[in-house]
């Protein structure tokens, strides 16, 4: 029996893992839940973020599902006990280079969209994030300059092996959609970029059939909001895919809506919402938890190989919404809850 590892983590991350998890038990997936604390919930608890127990659990699943983790109290902590250090851990203890976060519109929430109906109505696409390198885990520090001021200071910096294999998804991922690839980079200012854009031609060899172009971030960000439809499959870095996603998130009606597949070589995966603990509406019942159900839907799909479940609870989600019923972030007055209820009754 497979074996899920559930990590609510902070703020609204157990509120929303709560709904996915309703679902993943409704639907008879045929698996065993186990949970642990991970985040500011088990620093307060056992002194650290990611505590062993909750990784070996991790290693030892078959899948996580992961909420959210952070909070204003934890700001000030040694970088290493901060509970971003444990997503940013789980990530590279289980090498999970490869970050999928598809951002599609679902039918009726094109006014929640920023854009305006008729351009959100076209996006469909999927950033195919990096995720284990970059400036996130480049040497950082502080130091004295000669100036005797403070300096903060992040390496940038990616290798070939490590673009090569982001890539390679990228051209995949591409081949099971409509074979069209976007290259996200900075080439014309960083050199771990203009590395990026020579490994991601020299890999497109090996893709023939997959058209590939190439776009500077700050225009990647501007066409997202100008025409988001032009995209189908992006790869990029991990900062500039942690940003460009954010975006595409309002592109296609809230941050409460995108889910996200985090995969290394084998099928172990995380899943989890690309938004963060949210404080400010912690604790309220009001979180949407459409990304961490359609989490869940990316988890069956990728990770248990269970393709008619996560269709199923995909289509589930499309009839909640399509019945009217939103959460706040959505323009909405449901509850947190309640958009679980609902999701749940439209499971067919
Ligand atoms: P955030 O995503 O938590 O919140 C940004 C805004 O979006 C807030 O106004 C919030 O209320 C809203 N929002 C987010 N998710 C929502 C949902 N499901 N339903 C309705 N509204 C939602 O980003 P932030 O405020 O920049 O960060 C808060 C904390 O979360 C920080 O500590 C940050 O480090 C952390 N964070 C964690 C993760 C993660 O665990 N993977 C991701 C992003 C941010
Ligand atoms: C995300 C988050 C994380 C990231 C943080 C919490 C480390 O913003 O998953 O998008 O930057 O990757
Ligand atoms: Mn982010």
């Amino acid at each position: 029996m497979a074996l899920i590892a559930i990590l609510p983590g902070d703020g609204i991350g157990p509120e929303v893992t709560a709904e996915a998890r309703r679902v993943l038990e409704a639907v008879g997936c045929g698996a065993r839940f186990e949970e642990a604390l991970v985040g500011g919930a088990a620093y307060l608890e056992t002194g650290m973020p990611l505590p062993p127990d909750t990784l070996a659990l991790a290693k030892r699943a078959d899948a996580i599902l992961f909420g959210a983790v952070g909070a204003p109290q934890y700001d000030t902590l040694e970088r290493a006990f901060r509970p971003e250090a444990a997503i940013l851990g789980l990530r590279k203890e289980l090498g999970l280079f490869a970050n999928l976060r598809p951002s599609k519109l679902f039918a009726g929430l094109e006014g929640a969209s920023a854009l305006r109906p008729e351009i959100a109505r076209d996006i469909d696409l999927v950033i195919v994030r990096e995720l284990t390198g970059d400036v996130y885990f480049g040497e950082k520090g502080r130091k004295l300059n000669d100036a005797g001021h403070r300096l903060g200071f992040d390496i940038m910096a990616y290798d070939e092996a490590e673009i090569a294999r982001i890539a390679r998804v990228g051209f995949e991922t591409a081949r099971t959609r409509s074979r069209r690839l976007v290259s996200v980079d900075k080439a014309n200012v960083l050199e771990s970029s203009q590395l990026w854009r020579d490994v991601v031609n020299e890999v497109s060899a090996d893709y023939r059939d997959v058209a590939l172009s190439h776009m500077y971030v700050d225009n990647a960000a501007m066409q997202l909001v100008r025409n988001p439809g032009q995209f189908d499959v992006v790869v990029t870095g991990n900062l500039f895919g942690d940003i460009l996603s954010d975006q595409a998130s309002m592109c296609a009606g809230s941050i409460g809506m995108l889910p996200s597949a985090s995969l290394g070589e084998g099928s172990r995966g995380l899943y989890e919402p690309i938004h963060g603990s949210a404080p400010d509406i912690a604790g309220q019942g009001k979180a949407n938890p459409c990304a961490a159900i359609l989490s869940a839907a990316m988890l069956l799909r990728h990770s248990l190989d269970d393709v008619p479940n996560a269709e199923r609870i995909e289509a589930a989600v499309a009839r909640a919404l399509a019945s009217g019923v939103r959460t706040a972030d959505l323009g909405g007055s449901c509850s947190t809850r309640e958009m679980g209820d609902t999701v749940l009754r439209h499971l067919a």
